[in-house]
């Protein structure tokens, strides 16, 4: 069929063409649950030298590649990286995730943020990305991802992933116009960076707002949804054809709310069943996952007859095959190829 028989199949499903199988990839699909990854962590201790060296990063991305052929081919980065950018520094500590140095708590901090330049502030991504869609070529599709302002701004404030959100709880509810000042210059910034990534050769970008989950609804509301709408709304101004992915970790009270945000396809945690996702969303929403990534501790069988299920449950359209969030570090590589092996012959299973 001429020119659409070369766009890669997860592309064609997120922009909503119906296909013959959902396409699948896993998040966090690059990492330590692979032997590959450990054994380059101990040539490259640092994270930040690990994904902002173009040869290193582009050989993280390809290892589950190589190993799996997923549909998605994700970059191999952090949603921190772009900070350092706009004047935050941070490191990646083995085991803790990011850490601030100077955590945003002032008014002063806020008002001396950089916009971000990705061209000059993240010249890395350029080569990877480029790299990457040469490597994949039309057989799978390459995927960018940011955080979200909420998420980014928790790191920012908190100087630490959270248990308990108190610090930036604090600022959102006693001092709430500096907050909103600070998801304001993350919305600006995180859109510019959804642009380059896209110029660069994403072909489709996933918002990572991993903490709004611990956010009320109401409190959704204003701190998190309007800045993702935001940052959808910037970038499909200049860039309308790229589907655009939204993770919230934690959402089930909240996916009639992330249905508003502007974002194409909606991540569903293995908090909802996907029948009851499909039944809320209506059949014009289309949708990523859900499967626990517990599953991948399970039986061949289980990990099968759980990959049915959710693909029979999601229908035949709109829908990318994948975990609820990221595969977890102890998983056996083994049960993980036995995921895509299985997703990837459903059209013989269904
Ligand atoms: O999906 C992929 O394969 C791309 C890789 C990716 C990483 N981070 C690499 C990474 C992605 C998409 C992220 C996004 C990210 N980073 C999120 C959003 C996704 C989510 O989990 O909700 C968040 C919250 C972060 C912040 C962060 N960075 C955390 C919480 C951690 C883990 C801390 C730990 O050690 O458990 C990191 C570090 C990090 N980023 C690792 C990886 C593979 C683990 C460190 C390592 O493997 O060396």
């Amino acid at each position: 069929m001429g020119v659409s028989s070369t766009v890669p199949l997860l592309l064609r499903a997120a922009r909503g063409e119906k296909v013959d199988r959902p396409p699948v990839w896993m998040m966090r699909q690059a990492g330590r649950y692979m032997k590959a990854y450990r054994d380059l962590r101990e040539k490259y201790p640092s994270f930040r030298e690990r994904s902002e060296i173009p040869e290193v990063a582009i050989e993280v991305s390809l290892q589950p590649w190589r190993a799996f052929q997923p549909d998605g081919v994700i970059l191999f980065s952090d949603i921190v990286t772009p900070l350092p950018g706009m004047g935050i520094d941070m490191d990646i500590a083995e085991g803790k995730g990011p850490i601030i140095f100077s955590p945003i708590r002032t008014q002063a901090q806020i008002d001396n943020l950089r916009p971000l330049e990705p061209e000059t502030a993240l010249p890395f991504i350029k080569t990877i990305l480029g790299s990457l869609r040469q490597e994949v070529g039309d057989k799978s599709t390459v995927l960018g991802f940011v955080g979200a302002p909420w998420t980014l701004a928790a790191y920012a404030v908190e100087g630490k992933g959270s248990k308990t959100y108190s610090v930036i709880k604090n600022m959102a509810f006693s001092d709430p116009a500096i907050l909103h000042q600070l998801l304001t210059k993350f919305a600006e910034s995180i859109a510019e960076y959804v642009r380059y990534q896209i110029d660069c050769g994403a072909q489709v970008v996933q918002m990572f707002d991993s903490w709004a989950g611990q956010l009320s609804p109401q409190d959704y509301d204003t701190f998190a949804l309007p800045y993702q709408k935001m940052v959808f709304d910037l970038v499909k101004q200049t860039h309308p054809d790229t589907p655009l992915i939204l993770l919230v970790t934690g959402s089930a009270g909240l996916l009639e709310r992330m249905a508003t945000s502007g974002a194409d396809i909606l991540t569903i945690d293995w908090t909802v069943d996907m029948a009851d996702a499909r039944r809320r969303l209506g059949k014009d929403v289309k949708v990523q996952g859900n499967l626990d990534p517990g599953v991948l501790f399970g039986s061949k069988e289980f990990i099968r007859d759980r990959i049915l299920d959710t693909v029979r449950k999601a229908g035949d359209w709109g829908h990318i095959l994948n975990l609820g969030h990221g595969v977890l570090p102890e998983t056996p590589e083994e049960n993980v190829a036995h995921f895509f092996e299985t997703a990837k012959n459903l059209n013989a299973l269904v």
